[in-house]
């Protein structure tokens, strides 16, 4: 397992008097150095995955904005680490993706200092949702960022992406087949559609759990 604390499962175990939404949201900034302070300190939350697998479409989805965070058919597209906070919560961390081949050899390797960075250190990171494509068996690139996230001991929820595109017949075995290749459990996922919006509400229930259950650690 990956996670020194598993997440609860997503549905479970939360106070259905609180809000769940991830709609009271805004956008805090665009920061190209892991040092950048938030104020109020809230838990924060990085979303991870390969360029291209969904990260932004992923955020506008859990906060039910169409173009919060910049989505783009080129891979590539999100830079920075860019920062939303929603309500007085927890901040969403939108991350650059790994494994883009074709980017200058100086921007891949700023990007993936950056990356690792902000997972080594910084305090307040208290989860990850780590995206993997429902099509796709996790690359090398998966499985390091799989290997990184268990060293640091960050609990980890994966969302694979792109559901829509799998019909429902293939998708147990889908992820199954990933599950089983990065060596999470089945309570630690969500299939998700930016599109559809499937398993989006599944998604912010496990998120909120995930600060919730850090803040009684
Ligand atoms: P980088 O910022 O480049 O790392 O990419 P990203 O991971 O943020 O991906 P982004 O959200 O920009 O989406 C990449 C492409 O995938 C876009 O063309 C999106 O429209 C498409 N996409 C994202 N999520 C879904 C989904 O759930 N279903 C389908 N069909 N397409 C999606
Ligand atoms: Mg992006």
């Amino acid at each position: 397992m990956y996670s020194r604390r598993s997440p609860t499962p997503a549905g479970h175990g939360t106070d259905p008097s609180k809000e769940r939404s991830l709609k009271r949201v805004t956008f805090i900034g665009s920061f190209p150095a892991a040092d950048f302070r938030l104020s109020p300190a809230l838990p924060e939350i990085a979303l991870l995955g390969r360029s291209n697998v969904g990260k932004s479409s992923l955020i506008n989805a859990l906060v039910e904005r169409k173009a919060l965070a910049r989505t783009s058919k080129q891979p590539g597209k999100t830079r920075d680490c860019n920062v939303y906070r929603v309500d007085d919560r927890l901040y969403l961390v939108d991350l650059p993706g790994y494994g883009y081949a074709r980017l200058s050899h100086g921007e891949r390797r700023r990007l993936t200092s950056l990356m690792n960075s902000v997972l080594a250190e910084r305090r307040s990171l208290e989860g990850a949702v780590w995206l993997l494509d429902i099509r796709r068996d996790p690359s090398e690139a998966d499985l390091a960022m799989g290997e990184r996230l268990a060293r640091r001991g960050i609990p980890v929820l994966v969302a694979t992406t792109k559901g829509d595109k799998v019909g429902w017949s293939k998708r147990k075995e889908r992820l199954r087949d990933i599950l089983q290749a990065v060596n999470l459990p089945s309570d630690q996922a969500v299939v998700t559609s930016a599109i559809t919006g499937e398993g989006i509400t599944d998604l912010q229930e496990a998120i909120f759990a995930l600060t919730e259950q850090e803040g009684k650690a």
